[in-house]
């Protein structure tokens, strides 16, 4: 088949103009732009940094990462090396990139959220900030911040007095109801949800009677955790009215459209990227020819475009 007319992959994402619906999910996409020798920085919708905090993180002990049948458990513990040298080594590094960089904040109190956004929004090159709602908030009894709506909205209304840049609640999808944190978040300023971090799980050898991850729980992640994160992204989209980010085990360009079109504006890649680093390079042309053969000429036309009841 030929078309005329290449296929639009843009689309607006409160009020950032993204090349593609394409960002790198936190974590798994490099500190900085250490990837880019596997995909062009300039060529992504976004790039989204790892999780930065105030002070640097040594993470968690080892091991803490192990594959399972389907996909990774995680518990890196937020390692990272503090605001500091995000500000001196890699900020530098990101202004002539080309890219939308939405830069990850992590906080133990609402406090710290909201320092780490006061001192960054001043960075021209950071475009939006990505709020790990998913960190354990040390006042509450080490519970994420998104597993009360209250807390979560007190954070979200703190950040967004600290910055006038868009503002991404990154929501847990452990947790009943979702849609309830993702009201409270819009409630507190959010300009966006990206749905969602990893869902808790373990893993166990009966050999040696040895949990995988030294901590015993982790993150899990990967192809597995597609349908659930599919069903919170969709969860968040009915409950609110900002736009939704999907997250959760998207590998294919067919995935990518399955979260548009229920509900999501863009969408993140994680876990696929360890096994094909150039993935997020591949996409683009792969979701052209999907489009250009159902005769979809732009991919904004399939966002939120689900028919429900049959
Ligand atoms: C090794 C690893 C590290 C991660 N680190 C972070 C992080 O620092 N901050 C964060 O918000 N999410 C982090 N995540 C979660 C991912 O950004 C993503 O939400 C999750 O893995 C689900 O997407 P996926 O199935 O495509 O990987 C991490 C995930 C993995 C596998």
């Amino acid at each position: 088949m030929t078309t005329a007319t290449k296929t639009d992959l843009s689309v607006t994402l409160a009020g950032l103009e993204l090349k593609t619906p394409l960002m790198s999910a936190s974590g798994t996409f490099g500190h900085g732009l250490e990837m880019g020798n596997f995909v062009a920085p300039e060529t992504l919708g976004a790039w989204v940094s790892k999780t930065v905090t105030l002070l640097p993180r040594h993470g968690n002990p080892a091991p803490r990462i192990c594959e399972t049948e389907a996909g990774f458990l995680n518990s890196i513990g937020l390692e990272n090396r503090g605001v500091e040298d995000y500000e001196q080594k890699v900020l530098p590094t990101l202004k002539r990139a080309g890219v939308t960089v939405i830069t990850n904040i992590g906080g133990a109190t609402p406090e710290e959220f909201v320092e780490m956004a006061a001192r960054l929004d001043g960075y021209d090159e950071i475009h939006a900030f990505e709020v790990n709602l998913s960190c354990p908030n040390v006042q509450g009894g080490k519970l994420p911040f998104a597993t009360d709506p209250a807390t979560a909205e007190l954070t979200l209304r703190g950040v967004r007095e600290a910055t006038t840049k868009p503002l991404f609640a990154k929501l847990s999808p452990n947790l009943a109801g979702i849609g309830e944190i993702a009201k409270a978040v819009e409630a507190g300023g959010a300009d966006g949800i990206t749905a969602v971090n990893t869902l808790l799980g373990m893993s166990v050898d009966w050999r040696t009677q040895k949990p995988g991850l030294a901590l015993v729980m982790g993150g899990y992640s990967g192809v597995a955790v597609k349908p659930v994160a599919l069903r919170c992204a969709w969860n968040c989209a009915t409950a609110v009215k900002i736009p939704i980010i999907g997250c959760g085990g998207i590998t294919t360009a067919a995935d990518v459209l399955e979260f548009l079109v229920a509900g999501c504006t863009a969408v993140q890649i994680g876990t696929a990227s360890f096994s094909n680093p150039s993935l997020l390079a591949e996409l683009p042309a792969q979701l052209e020819e999907l489009l250009a053969d159902a005769g979809v000429a732009s991919v904004a036309e399939l966002i939120g475009s689900m028919k429900a009841g049959y």
